[in-house]
């Protein structure tokens, strides 16, 4: 039997304190090369203005093997429909069987979350209480509830170009969870970003969302919204001024537009990178070495996240009765 999940099954199953300690583990398997993630293919359909990408991955010791569907067709919202679909089939790693297909869209923001929540707690300063959002999206919603889970955070600013957007986001995520009961709309990204000690970009900017001159010494930034070449959310000024940390070096180098454009401008060389997250949590790199230097997890999002991910929302799902049996 597949266990269906639907998107509010996903819900009631993964917590972000859960997901937390599932990707850390799950990134001690990457660097320690137990985990096989085959480049992920894309599938462009030009003529309705879509794609399909498959991100497949099998996490050994873990037991998590599954692939994530996305796809996204830029006309859908004239149809009412929304621009991304996501959905990811879990596989039996003894018998190949399908245990779960599951909605994509919640857990993809939960791991994209927990990333970055893994890296705040290894590279943000120990008294971080001033967090930054930029985006009020889907993203910025779990990049917020992942810092508070991570650091004790009493303050919180968010910013959108979209002030109403900013202005749903503080509402619906003051006090939530780990969330302090005020989150504070700002006018401008130097507001956001003043005396800020963790900052999140989960923007769909193609260009710099802020000048890299007005972050504070000792600031964090998680840096998720770009992930294609020729789009960057942070311009060279913070590339420059950070100790970088990706989630994978070879996936940022082939995707991310961040470290990519200031590479291509001269400013910054691949071997300024400072290293990949696994190697931080093994201690192979030291993390933060003190209060003044800005630490940067840049992500472009891996598929082995999904995959552990998936397989735990699996078993809480099956052992709250969460989801629908189907006999294929
Ligand atoms: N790194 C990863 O693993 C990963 C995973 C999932 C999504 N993403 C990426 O994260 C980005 C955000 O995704 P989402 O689902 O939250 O999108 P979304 O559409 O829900 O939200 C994006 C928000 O960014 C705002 N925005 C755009 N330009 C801005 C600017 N210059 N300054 C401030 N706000 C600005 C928009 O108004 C919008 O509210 C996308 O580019 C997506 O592809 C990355």
């Amino acid at each position: 039997m597949t266990l269906l999940l639907s998107r509010s099954d996903v819900e009631k199953a993964l917590s972000m304190e859960d997901s937390v300690r599932l990707l850390e583990r799950g990134f001690v398997e990457l660097g320690e090369g137990r985990v096989d993630m085959p480049q992920r293919p894309v599938i462009f359909l030009p003529e309705k203005d879509g794609l399909a990408g498959f991100m497949p991955a099998l996490v050994k010791e873990m037991g998590a093997l599954a692939i994530k569907t996305v796809t996204a067709f830029k006309g859908n919202p004239k149809k009412g429909l929304p621009t991304i679909f996501g959905t990811v089939t879990l596989l039996d790693t003894e018998t190949g069987i399908p245990l779960s297909i599951m909605d994509g869209g919640y857990l993809t923001a939960v791991r994209t979350g927990a990333a970055s929540g893994v890296a705040t707690k290894y590279l943000a300063m120990e008294n971080a209480s001033v967090a930054a959002i930029f985006g009020a999206g889907v993203q910025g919603v779990t990049q917020l509830e992942a810092i508070c889970t991570v650091r004790k955070i009493s303050e919180v600013r968010v910013f959108d170009t979209d002030r109403k957007a900013a202005e749903k986001f503080a509402k619906e995520t003051a006090g939530r969870g780990p969330v302090p009961d005020k989150v504070n709309v700002v006018g401008s990204p130097k507001e956001a970003l003043a005396g800020a000690d963790v900052v999140a970009t989960a923007t769909t900017s193609p260009t710099p969302i802020f000048d890299g001159e007005d972050l504070s010494p000792g600031v964090h930034i998680n840096g998720v919204g770009s992930h294609a070449p020729k789009m960057r959310e942070l311009d060279t000024k913070t590339i420059v001024r950070s100790k970088i940390v990706c989630d994978s070096v070879d996936a940022c180098l082939a995707e991310a537009g961040d470290l990519l454009i200031p590479i291509e401008e001269g400013a910054f060389k691949e071997s300024d990178i400072y290293g990949g997250l696994a190697d931080v949590i093994s201690g192979e790199l030291t993390g933060r070495e003190n209060d003044e230097e800005v630490t940067l997890y840049k992500s472009v999002g891996l598929a082995f996240q999904d995959a552990v991910t998936a397989l735990h929302t699996y078993q809480k799902a099956k052992s709250e009765g969460l989801g629908v049996e189907f006999d294929f």
